[in-house]
């Protein structure tokens, strides 16, 4: 990652400083959060967003609201502060797994004899320790991605989908961190980033971080990569993901389902990188994903910032008829069939063997 302003999260004596997701590219603003209620504001209302540093936040929230103790929670209470943070945002599975480590560090059995100063201190290395374990885990992923590429300098096309940038972890990123290392491996490279209706992370998060990146880009609308994919040669789709079913089925930001279902037409290899904090063998398929249902305002307006009591900073950009009904899920299924591999840390899986691969 060339520039450190592209950090999205900082944790500090005051607080966990987020770089406020809602005002890029307008604006470059910090949000702290104090306590566990800050975390789950900026989860739900998208300060911050993206599997990876959702589960961040998550934990730092909780973190923060261990320190507010002066005397131990019972483990029950312990257990509930988590499933406050947890009931966010439901279709990623990081921060899930985020909190199944952080409890079985204190087992139910033995929570009694943990001291107030041992849970806040080693709650507060955990939360450290996954923040720089994504960091690690997305330059290695990214490396294992560019491994798909040509070795020697190439002309390279890739669509990509959202934004799986350093925004959307801890740095670096999935997705755009494979096209990221790809630039530095001396490529050549256009990348087409979807707009990503309704909430436009591709137009407001992607566009700005390869712009700040230097890397040559286009903005689509979503409904534009048919006429892309067949009227250009597109090396590659590449996309994240917010949980994978044990059988590849992958849950992602919505319009993904329908780019993969258009790369298939056109013969092109469609990518998911992650990590494997997003890979959930619990559930069998992709039917059995939460997909979250979000306010109708994003799709009816282009402006739907909210403030902390929930109320619309901004009314203008009206774009639909007052009172009409409208849709939002937030995420879309793709099936494993649609997918080529997944591009991990450990290594390039195709769907069909995740299981074995992570064994
Ligand atoms: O609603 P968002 O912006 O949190 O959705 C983000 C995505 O769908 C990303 O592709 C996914 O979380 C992976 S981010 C590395």
């Amino acid at each position: 990652m060339k520039k450190e302003n592209l950090r999205p999260i900082f944790w500090e004596k005051e607080g966990l400083k987020l770089l406020d997701q809602r005002q890029i590219p307008g604006k470059k603003e910090w949000f702290t959060a104090k306590n566990s209620e800050d975390a789950i504001f900026a989860i739900k209302e998208m300060v911050v967003r993206g599997a990876p540093a959702i589960a961040i936040t998550g934990l730092f929230g909780a973190v923060l609201e261990f320190k507010k103790f002066s005397k131990k929670p019972e483990y029950q209470e312990f257990q509930t502060i988590l499933s406050k943070i947890l009931g966010s945002r439901p279709t990623a599975v990081n921060l899930r797994r985020a909190f199944e480590e952080l409890s079985s560090i204190f087992p139910k059995e033995e929570y009694d004899k943990v001291s107030l100063s041992e849970l806040q201190q080693k709650s507060e290395e955990f939360a450290i320790h996954v923040f720089e374990e994504d960091i690690r885990n997305n330059l290695a992923l990214a490396k294992n991605g560019v491994g798909l590429f040509p070795s020697s300098p190439s002309k390279l096309k890739i669509i990509t989908h959202c934004n799986t940038g350093a925004l959307a972890t801890a740095g670096h990123g999935t997705a755009l961190g494979v096209i990221r290392s790809l630039k530095e491996a001396g490529h050549d490279l256009i990348v087409y980033a979807d707009e990503t209706r309704p909430y436009l992370q591709g137009a407001r998060l992607t566009a700005w971080e390869l712009m700040e990146e230097g890397i040559e880009n286009y903005l689509i609308t979503d409904s534009m990569a048919g006429w892309l994919m067949s009227s250009q040669k597109i090396d590659a789709v590449i996309v994240g993901v917010d949980r994978v079913a044990a059988n590849g089925d992958s849950a992602n930001k919505i319009g993904t389902y329908p780019l993969a279902v258009l790369a298939k037409h056109h013969g092109i290899p469609f990518y998911i990188a992650a990590t494997e904090k997003s890979f959930d063998f619990k559930i069998t398929d992709g039917s059995q994903i939460p997909i979250e249902m979000r306010t109708q305002d994003e799709v009816t307006r282009l402006n739907f910032l909210k403030n902390e009591k929930g109320e619309a900073i901004l009314s203008e950009g009206v774009i639909a008829p007052v009172g009409v009904k409208a849709l939002n899920p937030s995420f879309d299924v793709t099936p494993a069939n649609l997918i080529k591999a997944f591009i991990t840390e450990k290594g390039i899986v195709p769907p069909d063997k995740i299981k074995e691969f992570f064994g």
